[in-house]
C-alpha cells in the first residue's frame, strides 16, 4: 500500500468535486497532519492540488498519463493492467521496455512517458517527443508465433492504431505500409517494433508507438520526412490523451488476440482497406537499389506485393516505400 497513491485514488474517485480534510483522513485512516503532508508530496511531484480552508482539497484534472488517470478507465483486460510504468521524462520508452522484457516482465506490460529525450524512430531517425502533447508508449509482446509470422504483428499494430483514431475521433486514418499512420497524407503516428529471438524462436517483441495528439502544427521540426499532423490539428480542438491511450490499448489487445486465435484474415482485410499505397505506383528498396512498381496487394504474411513494368510480382518484406507521385497535403489540415 502506498499512501500518496491511495490519496490520488480518492481524488480520482471524487474528481470534479472538493474533498474535505476529514473525509480524506477517514478514508485513508491517517491524521489530518498526514493528509497535509501527502498533499504536499503530490504537489512536489507536479500534481496540481488546490486547497481551500472551507472546502478542503481538489485535484485539478490534468490530461496526464499517470496510472491513476489511465488505469481506472481501461477497457483492455491485460494490456496496461499487468504492469504500467510511467515516466515524466525518459530517454526512450522502447529502451525501457526492452530492459523490462529482458528482466522477464510479462506480455501486456506498458511503458508510457510524458516526454522522451532520445525518442527513436525507424531507420535510426529520432522521434519528436515534447512533453504533454503526444503519447509515447511501448508494449511488451511474447507471442507464440514463428519468426516468419512477425510481420503479421506489424499489420496488427498498424490496424489497431489507425482504428483507434477512426473510431474515437472519426478521423480518416490510413496505413502507409509498413508502419506509418497518416491522415490526409500527413503523418500522425509512427510505430517501431523490436524483436528479440532466442534458441526457441521469438523471446519478446517491444512495440513502441508515438502519436501526435495535442501538438500545434507550428511546433513540429521543419526537417521531418513526411509532413506531420496531430489529432488536435485535424479536429481543431485538443482531445484527451488519456482517452486515446485507453482506446489504443483496447484495440491493440483485441487485434493481437485475434491474431493469436488464427483470424489474421479479418486483420489483413482491414489493413488493406486502410492502406494508402495499394493501387499506387511506389518506389521501394530492392536488392538492386531503389525500384518502381505498382503496389498490388498485401500477402498473408503482411508483405507488400509490387508489380514491375514487365508484370513480375516482387515481394517487399521490409524497408520503406514512397509514393512515386505523392499527393501534396493541404497547408491547413483542418481544410
Ligand atoms: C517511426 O515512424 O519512425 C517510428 C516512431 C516510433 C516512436 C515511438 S515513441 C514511443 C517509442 N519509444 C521510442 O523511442 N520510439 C517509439
Amino acid at each position: 500500500m502506498s499512501l500518496p497513491k491511495d490519496l490520488l485514488r480518492v481524488f480520482y474517485d471524487n474528481r470534479d468535486r472538493w474533498v474535505t480534510e476529514t473525509e480524506l483522513s477517514e478514508n485513508l485512516q491517517v491524521s489530518a497532519e498526514t493528509v497535509r503532508d501527502l498533499v504536499q508530496m503530490l504537489q512536489d511531484n507536479g500534481y496540481q492540488v488546490e486547497s481551500s480552508p472551507d472546502r478542503g482539497y481538489r485535484l485539478i484534472y490534468q490530461d496526464s498519463l499517470v496510472p491513476e488517470m489511465v488505469i481506472p478507465g481501461l477497457m483492455s483486460r491485460v494490456f496496461g493492467r499487468r504492469e504500467y510504468f510511467f515516466y515524466r521524462e525518459i530517454d526512450s520508452t522502447n529502451n525501457r521496455a526492452l530492459e523490462l522484457a529482458a528482466q522477464g516482465y510479462p506480455e501486456g506490460t506498458v511503458v508510457v512517458a510524458e516526454s522522451q529525450t532520445a525518442g527513436r524512430g525507424r531507420r535510426g531517425r529520432t522521434w519528436y517527443s515534447p512533453p504533454r502533447h503526444g503519447i509515447y508508449v511501448s508494449v511488451i509482446f511474447r507471442p507464440q508465433l514463428a519468426v516468419r509470422e512477425v510481420p503479421r504483428l506489424s499489420l496488427v499494430i498498424g490496424v489497431a492504431v489507425a482504428e483507434t483514431l477512426e473510431t474515437a475521433f472519426q478521423l480518416p486514418a490510413r496505413i502507409k505500409w509498413p508502419n506509418d499512420i497518416l491522415i490526409n497524407h500527413r503523418k500522425v503516428a509512427g510505430i517501431l517494433s523490436e524483436v528479440a529471438t532466442g534458441s526457441k524462436g521469438i523471446d519478446y517483441i517491444v512495440t513502441g508507438i508515438g502519436l501526435n495528439i495535442n501538438n500545434p502544427l507550428q511546433d513540429f521540426p521543419d526537417d521531418l520526412r513526411t509532413a506531420p499532423t496531430s489529432v488536435m490539428a485535424e479536429k481543431e480542438a485538443p482531445v484527451s490523451r488519456v482517452r486515446v491511450l485507453q482506446e489504443l490499448l483496447m484495440h491493440l489487445e483485441n487485434r493481437y488476440y485475434q491474431l493469436l486465435e488464427g483470424d489474421f484474415n479479418d486483420i489483413l482485410n482491414k489493413g488493406k482497406s486502410m492502406s494508402t499505397v495499394l493501387g499506387k505506383e511506389v518506389e521501394y528498396d530492392s536488392p538492386d537499389g531503389l525500384a518502381i512498381g505498382l503496389a498490388v496487394d498485401i500477402d498473408d504474411n503482411g508483405f507488400l506485393l509490387v508489380k514491375d513494368k514487365f508484370g513480375k510480382i516482387h515481394t517487399v518484406t521490409s524497408g520503406e516505400v514512397y509514393l512515386s507521385s505523392p499527393p501534396t497535403p493541404s497547408a491547413d489540415p483542418a481544410l
